[in-house]
């Protein structure tokens, strides 16, 4: 049986995670490479790993890594996939957004595909555990025949965090395919984050395949009345937010016998008895559902231990770069759908990025607070933490 050694290639705050399911597998993490001396040496310090270098094509060709964690931001993502495919890794474990575009998610399914490397995409809420107790409430006919879905995000961006609702929508609908859909979004506030331009809020409807139809809302503005602060009143899109009750995203599946409510994520047990997390309703009546929380092994530990898997015996990938790929789609089609003030129809033809392009040219000049902002002060300067030097509680 091969013997995995892991390496990190960015070993910033997301590393952590990666770090954290290595270990619980028992499998040593020898190296790691950052242009930062200090992010070096604080994952030296928490790994033990003596392979430390500031070039991850170096960190390839040297240590050879079985197993390697690409946690750098979204722009590098590319580059450093192929270049881990190409020196021969078994398996490439990438942060999410995969890629910006669809030239570099193809980029790095083809580089993947020429090593026989094993990638997979870290939408990791995937194995958690309220999540995978509603696809299987869903699959096993709890709400009947699904209809329709609702998905509602709290924070960020598409490229930032919406790739985690897209990824969880497609996934709790039994991985649909797109046949077109119709999107827009506001990129006014000049918000950067993990080295790019981000929108702060947006809207689509999807259309599927299968006959299904859903709708997704995104940004701050998701928040509503029932939430706190006068800007999040002001500009609510979705009513029935409430930051009381909702976490991060939140989905309503609608079936012909119910509907199935999942809200989002949770922290700690306290979070867990406070709130309810999963329920189902039937005309009247409201079911709580029960899951087990937290799981032994964390969600990334539990992607890695699959592609393990995959790598050994061929199973396929829950997460793998072909699902990475169809998030990448809807995301980069929904840009699509807003620049073209169209419907898009799939697949999806746009090379680049459309909103990063909009950026560019000018389509989303950034306003201050005075020219109709959309954003508060407080929520400002957070943002303003937030993308700079100093890590606070970011977006994932
Ligand atoms: N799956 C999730 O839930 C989740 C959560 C948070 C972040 N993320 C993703 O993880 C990625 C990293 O986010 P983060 O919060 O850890 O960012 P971070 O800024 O904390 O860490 C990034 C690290 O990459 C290093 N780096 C920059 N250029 C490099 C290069 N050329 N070679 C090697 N290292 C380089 C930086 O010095 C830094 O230490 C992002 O793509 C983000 O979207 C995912």
């Amino acid at each position: 049986m091969t013997e995995y050694r892991a390496a990190v290639i960015g070993c910033g705050r997301m590393a952590r995670g990666h770090m954290r399911a290595y270990k619980e597998l028992g499998i040593p993490i020898v190296a790691g490479a950052d242009i930062s001396e200090e992010a070096l040496q604080a994952f030296a310090e928490e790994t033990g790993a003596e392979g430390l270098f500031t070039d991850h094509r170096k960190m390839l060709a040297e240590v050879k890594p079985e197993l390697v964690s690409v946690v750098t931001h979204d722009a590098l993502h590319c580059e450093m996939v192929v270049a881990a495919a190409q020196a021969g890794t078994k398996g490439i474990v990438c942060e999410k957004p995969m890629a910006l575009n669809l030239t570099e998610a193809d980029e790095m399914l083809a580089a993947c595909q020429a090593s026989g490397s094993r990638l997979t995409v870290s939408h990791q809420r995937y194995y958690m555990p309220q999540y995978t107790r509603a696809r299987s409430l869903i699959a096993d006919g709890a709400i009947g025949q699904v209809i329709s879905a609702e998905a509602s995000l709290k924070a960020g961006c598409l490229m930032t965090d919406g790739t985690h609702t897209i990824h969880m929508l497609l996934a709790l609908l039994g991985e649909p395919e797109v046949e077109h859909l119709l999107g827009q979004v506001d990129g006014h506030e000049g918000y950067e984050y993990y080295g790019h331009r981000c929108e702060n809020a947006g809207i689509a409807f999807l259309a599927f395949t299968n006959g299904l139809r859903a709708s997704m809302v995104w940004g701050w503005m998701a928040r509503s009345a029932a939430s706190e602060g006068r800007m999040r009143r002001q500009h609510s899109l979705d009513p029935s937010w409430n930051d009381e009750v909702h976490r991060y995203h939140n989905f309503v599946i609608h079936g012909d016998a119910g509907r199935l409510e999942l809200y989002g994520d949770i922290f700690s047990g306290a979070d867990l008895d406070a709130k309810p997390v999963l329920r189902i309703i039937r005309g009247g009546e409201i079911e709580e559902v029960a899951f087990e929380w937290p799981g032994e092994v964390s969600a990334i530990g539990l992607e890695v231990k699959d592609l393990i898997e995959t790598i050994e015996s061929g199973a396929p990938h829950p997460l793998d770069g072909a699902n990475g790929r169809k998030v990448t789609e809807v995301m980069i089609g929904i840009y699509e759908s807003a620049r073209r003030r169209s419907v898009i129809r799939f697949p999806v033809e746009a090379r680049d990025n459309p909103f990063l392009s909009m950026c560019e040219t000018g389509d989303f000049p950034p306003q201050g607070d005075e020219t109709g902002s959309h954003v508060s002060p407080n929520e400002r300067e957070r943002w303003r933490v937030r993308s700079g030097t100093e890590k606070g509680k970011g977006a994932s």
